[in-house]
């Protein structure tokens, strides 16, 4: 009998991608429903962006594994101002189809367990797996000044992994991060960096929303640790461009032999990224105002609309910090704990099924982003509208306020409403009820 490798066999289908078919499927029979289940950006190509991409179309070589000059160089550029020389120096840049897979090869070429921040992205967990890896989980703490992982609680979680016979030699940071749409205070980045040094964790800096930082801060642990940081970042997210797959990896120079493995990996794997998109890619790293423009107008409409969201939850009386960055709120429904158990939903996955079952509301349980099944957490993406619409009315001068998001995201509003109701239903007590 032909059978599974046992690391495949047990691998859960992705939760995001399941839900986003879920919603497509109910949608397909005409049912409206309320998507905040998937974290896809929703804005259009830039037109300087179409245009490369089509005077590229002729090209058909296979490139280089470490990608194609013209756009590593650019990327650079683009990104000395934010990191500053030392790192830019200190650094060697890949370019792969999506920085997941830059995450994959780096956890591919690293030896040893990965300490992981909880919660945080769906995929490093099963990354982890597939490499016959642990995962070593970090607390964080999540509050309106951002996302935090003390380094104390780092310290303890390597020294605890080793007493206890694994291996922790890198860890995965991301800000602003998904699912919690927070970033990790500037301010506290160089304890984390110090504690990486200290102990020889290498540090995965998952940038990918780097940019889409509502205070306009790129926050980041490069500077800090120039010798023992990765940075994965692409154009996924600031620039819509998810389904074209282009990631960008600065690799540490400091760790010996690194960017060496990872050209290996690269050349026995993808072997290059397609060169039309290359060659297009690099018109977006060149700094032209059109294209700098676009990611700001991008931007500020993700933070109207997660800050709507955060402000709806909240009140309802939900634990929803005021977002930050990325696409994402992640709402925790502590407060209802009791009402909502006499009720029998006692799992984030409860909280999540209600909302799917009865409103047609789509979003994500926190047990998929690594929090314990009764943390009553939920991750919701704010990108369920027309992109294209309601940024050409942004350009067109139409204030980003309450109208704005009436007029371009009913289907937002409508989901904070949901959330009320729900609470009304399931998450006050009969005395609460009758008041
Ligand atoms: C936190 C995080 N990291 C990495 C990725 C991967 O993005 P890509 O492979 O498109 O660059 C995603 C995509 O959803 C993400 O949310």
């Amino acid at each position: 009998m032909i059978k599974l490798a046992d690391t495949i066999q047990n691998l859960p289908h992705s939760p995001t991608l399941w839900a986003n078919d879920l919603v497509h499927e109910k949608r397909s029979e005409g049912e409206t429903v309320y998507h905040m289940g998937f974290g896809e950006s929703p804005f259009p190509v830039p037109e300087r962006l179409k245009k490369a991409l089509a005077d590229a179309a002729h090209r058909k070589e296979y490139l280089k594994a470490d990608g194609l000059d013209d756009l590593t160089d650019a990327v650079r550029e683009y990104y000395r101002p934010i990191y500053g020389d030392e790192y830019i120096e200190a650094s060697d840049i890949i370019i792969a189809p999506g920085s997941k897979l830059i995450l994959y090869a780096l956890q591919m070429a690293i030896e040893g367990d990965l300490l992981m921040p909880v919660p945080s992205w769906v995929s490093y967990d099963p990354q982890a797996k597939m490499l016959h890896t642990d995962v070593i989980k970090v607390p964080t703490t999540l509050d309106d000044a951002g996302y935090h992982i003390n380094p104390d609680d780092l310290r303890k979680a390597i020294t605890d992994a080793r007493a206890n016979g694994q291996n922790p030699t890198k860890i995965i940071i991301n800000a602003p991060s998904n699912p919690t749409g927070l970033t990790i205070p500037s301010d506290e980045l160089p304890a984390i960096a110090k504690v990486c040094e200290e102990e020889g964790v290498l540090i995965i800096s998952d940038e990918i929303y780097g940019l889409v930082s509502f205070d306009g801060e790129y926050r980041t642990c490069a500077p800090h640790a120039p010798k023992i940081t990765a940075v994965t970042t692409g154009l996924s997210k600031h620039l819509s461009l998810g389904g074209w797959r282009i990631g960008v990896g600065f690799i540490p120079k400091g760790v010996e032999g690194l960017h060496n493995a990872l050209r290996c990996i690269i050349s026995e794997t993808w072997s290059c990224v397609s060169s039309p998109i290359q060659d297009a890619c690099a018109e977006a790293y060149k700094g032209h105002k059109d294209i700098e423009d676009h990611i700001q107008a991008c931007t500020d409409i993700h933070a109207l609309m997660n800050k709507t969201i955060s402000k709806g939850l909240q009140a309802h009386g939900i634990i929803a910090p005021m977002a930050q960055g990325a696409f994402y709120n992640y709402p925790d429904f502590a407060p209802f704990r009791e009402a909502l158990a006499a009720n029998g939903i006692t799992t984030s996955q409860d909280v999540h099924e209600v909302l799917l079952k009865e409103y047609n509301l789509a979003t994500l349980p926190g047990k998929a982003f690594g929090a314990e099944a009764e943390v009553l957490t939920l991750r919701l993406s704010g990108c369920d509208y027309d992109g294209a619409a309601a940024l050409e009315a942004y350009q067109n001068g139409e204030e980003l306020n309450e109208a704005f998001v009436q007029k371009h995201a009913p289907r937002v509003l409508k989901a904070i409403d949901i959330f009320g109701e729900f609470i009304k239903k399931y998450g006050q007590s009969a005395a609460e009820k009758a008041a």
